[in-house]
């Protein structure tokens, strides 16, 4: 493990303290390395109509495409209390496939434990534009 994952470690542990989970008390934090070595991070938060939730990955994504990022991302981290460490949740995995396929992901927690994973092997079979191009009908 090279000192960028633990850089990254450290700030999705420490962007998870932000999030806004007074429902679930389940804190996640999951932060990226652009090639440029940045750091780019989001937490969940949490809404009183549960479903308007959102999860931190996704609310990374946001932050990512707003700042213009998205396609400079090298490696993931995610960080939960869990054990064994939390993998992203299915409407997440979607999302992250939108935009990456063998990135690089690891999953840790506050108990040392970590599994490494990418986005390929979470979403097998994913939806993708290739189906949506060759399910589309003439007009
Ligand atoms: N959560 C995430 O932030 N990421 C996931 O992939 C799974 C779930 C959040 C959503 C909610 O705030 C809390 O964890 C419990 O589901």
């Amino acid at each position: 493990m090279n000192n960028s994952w633990e850089s990254l470690r450290e700030a999705a542990h420490g962007v998870a303290k932000r999030a806004y989970a007074p429902y679930s008390r389940f804190y996640v934090g999951a932060s990226v390395e652009l090639k440029s070595g940045e750091i780019v991070s989001a937490c969940n938060v949490e809404n009183v109509s549960y479903g308007l939730s959102v999860c931190a990955e996704r609310n990374l994504v946001g932050r990512l495409r707003a700042d213009g990022t998205i396609a400079q991302v090298q490696r993931l981290a995610i960080y939960t209390e869990a054990s064994p460490p939390s993998a992203p949740c299915g409407m997440c995995r979607q999302v992250l496939s939108e935009f990456y396929g063998d990135l690089e992901i690891l999953l840790f927690n506050d108990k040392g434990e970590e599994r490494r994973t990418n986005i390929n092997a979470l979403l097998p079979m994913s939806f993708s534009v290739e189906e949506l191009k060759t399910g589309q009908q003439e007009s």
